[in-house]
């Protein structure tokens, strides 16, 4: 009778034990599947491709296309009515919703296609006069720094001037200092380029204190978050920048083609579409941005879903399983390879993405370290192992650069490990 007694009360207590961890575990999400089912069950991808690039174009749970599809059918059955008298209505409401999500007055905000359009949108608007500087860093997007190339083409009174940023960063107040540094030295910056993540290294960018040093030299700023929305929590109008251009399409889960400009209200008057349309000489700011033409609005539309979607799982959950997942594979890869971590002080990571330094052996076949040959080796990996990473050069070295989203599971960066291990000794 005793053990019996025993037995209820060990297995009452273990049960609550379990019942417990299953709870803590699962505290932070009403959904609990991460990894590989979640990569099946959630998302359109290629069940026999690795994705460990997130970073470059992201990628579109099933849900959000699905409600995309809808908007699209719902158009196609019926084009003039939609354009007339619906899409207003739904646009109104996404950039309520993204507005929402960023932390931005409505007023202030507009959709657009992507961040190569929000810069575009802002360069070309303001107006330059002789002497006047754009401020890059060394580590700007190609993209965008081709467009100040462009600009300047245009104005050639004007200059370029280009912060540096060196390794390692051992702090926030490093990066903070050049800034400093290269303002000083370089009078007339008119307008700042800052990345709030960079594409080539990862780095995340203090800008609650480097955005004041700007404010106090009296320089304009923009901020190219076109890794940030979904990545890291944003409050824009917080932030202070003069103007804020951020991807939804990427870590956010919009289909591709959805953007957003956030302007400061002091110079809404002066920012114009690229395209010059229907809303042209509309006074309010949304009213200039929201008709364009003939347009497909459906990537709009569908951001509230692709925002729910992401509420849905929540941003906690998303980033606890995110951040421990790249700082995992990052620890596993550079074991394995025997190679550095790029040397950036956690406090200026980027949470999602890391870079491990590409391992070489005497007498390995790659090719010489230049950008070009960077994509070389992404087309290599694709087509040879069915391995989507991303390539980067920084400092005169290729390195491997990882992303990490709900969908990625352990086994997708040992496959990367071993498949880059067999790449160096095996290339022909
Ligand atoms: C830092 C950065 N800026 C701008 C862009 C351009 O984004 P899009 O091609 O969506 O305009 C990217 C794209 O990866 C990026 O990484």
């Amino acid at each position: 009778m005793v053990d019996y007694v025993i037995l209820a009360y060990t297995s009452v207590t273990a049960a609550g034990i379990v019942l417990v961890w299953y709870a803590w575990n699962n505290r932070r999400s009403k959904r609990i599947v991460f990894g590989r089912k979640c990569k099946l069950n959630d998302f359109m991808l290629k069940e026999w491709v690795t994705y460990c690039n997130h970073g470059s174009f992201g990628t579109v749970p099933r849900k959000v296309i699905e409600t995309q599809r809808k908007f699209q059918l719902e158009r196609e059955s019926d084009p003039d009515c939609w354009y007339r008298y619906q899409v207003e209505d739904i646009y109104l409401s996404a950039v309520d919703k993204v507005a929402q999500f960023v932390g931005s007055d409505k007023e202030n905000l507009v959709l657009l296609d992507n961040v190569t359009t929000g810069v575009n949108t802002v360069i070309k608007s303001l107006r330059w006069s002789p002497g006047d500087k754009i401020l890059i860093t060394n580590h700007t997007y190609e993209a965008v720094k081709k467009t100040v190339v462009f600009v300047n083409q245009m104005n050639p009174e004007i200059d370029v001037v280009t912060m540096k940023i060196t390794f390692p960063i051992e702090s926030k107040r490093q990066l903070v200092n050049t800034l400093k540094e290269t303002l000083d030295a370089n009078e007339g910056v008119k307008l700042v380029i800052l990345d709030h993540m960079t594409s080539v290294s990862a780095l995340l960018m203090p800008l609650e204190d480097m955005i004041p040093v700007c404010r106090q030299k009296n320089v304009m700023v923009m901020v190219d978050g076109a890794h940030a929305p979904g990545h890291v929590p944003l409050e824009v109008e917080k932030l202070g920048a003069d103007f804020y251009t951020g991807n939804l399409h990427k870590w956010c889960f919009a289909p591709r083609g959805c953007a957003f400009l956030h302007i400061n209200p002091k110079y809404s008057d002066i920012i114009q579409p690229l395209v010059t349309s229907h809303g042209q000489f509309e006074p309010r700011l949304c009213d200039r941005f929201k008709s364009q033409a003939t347009r497909d609005y459906t990537s709009f539309c569908a951001a509230i879903s692709a925002v729910e979607f992401l509420e849905e799982i929540g941003m906690d959950a998303i980033t606890h399983y995110n951040t421990n997942m790249i700082e995992w594979a990052a620890d596993m890869l550079s074991n394995g390879w025997g190679t550095p971590r790029l040397a950036i002080h956690p406090t200026v990571r980027a949470p999602f993405m890391a870079l491990i330094k590409l391992p070489r052996k005497d007498g390995d076949k790659l090719p010489a370290v230049n950008y070009a040959n960077s994509e070389q080796l992404i087309s290599i990996f694709y087509k040879k192992y069915d391995i989507v990473c991303a390539f980067t050069v920084v400092d005169g070295e290729f390195w491997v650069r990882i992303s990490a989203h709900i969908y990625n599971c352990k086994e997708d960066y040992f496959k990367l490990r071993d498949a880059v291990l067999a790449l160096i000794t095996r290339l022909d």
